[in-house]
């Protein structure tokens, strides 16, 4: 264009809308934003967990009163009828056999059941609730003998999830009670450790221990190994002739975000996603 030459109509009108530019307090105005919403999403997350976590229990409970009232019940009137008859009544050989068998199907029936509901107790999740738990659980099967049970927590103590605490527990209860069935220890260790981003449950016991490469018949060990699978805990069995057994499960804890990570995040991610000033 040269200079004498008019200017364009669009140059010479009003300016109708700068382009947005951002400035530090646009910025500020956005952290400020970004932050209150992620409190928002923490709260509401927390508050959808704790309902869930609640429900669950609950249920928990109900079922375990159900068990308690009908299967169990249920168990130890048949096995106390059973014991009545095979006392009584003149029975052959045979016949007393196959009562005794029956009877000790009761007995594992019932005590199956017994562990079934105390699995289901609410206040496993806490680390303490999880290793009394198991303390009473050793002290109940070992039936007041002349077994040192002991229970501790080492670590920054946490809130276990509801799958973490089911399989620990479980695995403890079956752990605990082949060192009380199988070893003849006079000494049980139970422990929780709590590392930076896992967990870790020991049953320890100084008895007779085995040989690992045994054949094996029960279902206890496979058992362990599979729950832990399930949840990606890993679960290791070392043992030996004369040497005890110890049981370890070991599982991730994920770190539930707090509100300035969750804040972190969110800025981090507007951030790579570009906010561009001038
Ligand atoms: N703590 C232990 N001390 C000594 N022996 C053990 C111990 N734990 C397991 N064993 C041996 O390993 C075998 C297999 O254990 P597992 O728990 O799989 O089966 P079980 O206890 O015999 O039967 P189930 O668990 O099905 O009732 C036991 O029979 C026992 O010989
Ligand atoms: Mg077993």
């Amino acid at each position: 264009m040269h200079p004498g030459a008019p200017m364009p109509s669009a140059s010479r009108g009003a300016v109708i809308a700068l382009p947005f530019r951002w400035s530090a307090p646009h910025i500020l105005l956005m952290i400020a934003g970004v932050l209150l919403m992620a409190a928002a999403i923490h709260f509401v997350l927390g508050r959808l967990r704790l309902w869930r976590d609640r429900a669950v229990l609950e249920e928990r409970q109900r079922l375990a009163l159900e068990m308690h009232d009908t299967l169990a019940q249920s168990f130890a009137g048949i096995g106390f009828q059973l014991q009545a008859m095979r006392d009584e009544l003149r029975l052959s050989e045979s016949l007393r056999i196959q009562a005794d068998t029956a009877l000790e199907m009761v007995r594992r029936g019932h005590e199956e059941a017994k562990r079934s509901i105390a699995a289901l107790r609410p206040g496993l999740s806490g680390s303490s609730g999880m290793a009394d738990a198991l303390r009473r659980e050793a002290e109940r099967l070992s039936n007041g003998g002349a077994l040192a049970i002991r229970a501790s927590i080492d670590g920054q103590a946490r809130h276990l999830p509801l799958n973490v605490a089911d399989t620990f527990f479980r695995i403890g209860q079956e752990a605990i009670s082949n060192s009380i069935r199988h070893a003849g220890a006079t000494r049980m260790d139970i422990s929780l450790h709590f590392g930076k981003d896992d967990v870790a449950l020991l049953v320890k016991d100084d008895g007779s221990g085995f040989e690992l490469n045994a054949q094996h018949q029960g279902f206890g060990i496979c058992g362990m190994a599979k729950r832990a699978d399930r949840i990606g805990a890993l679960f290791a069995l070392s043992s030996g002739a004369g040497k005890g057994t110890t049981v370890t499960v070991t599982a991730h804890l994920s770190s539930r975000p707090t509100l300035p990570e969750h804040a972190r995040r969110a800025v981090k991610y507007l951030l790579r996603t570009g906010i561009h000033t001038s």
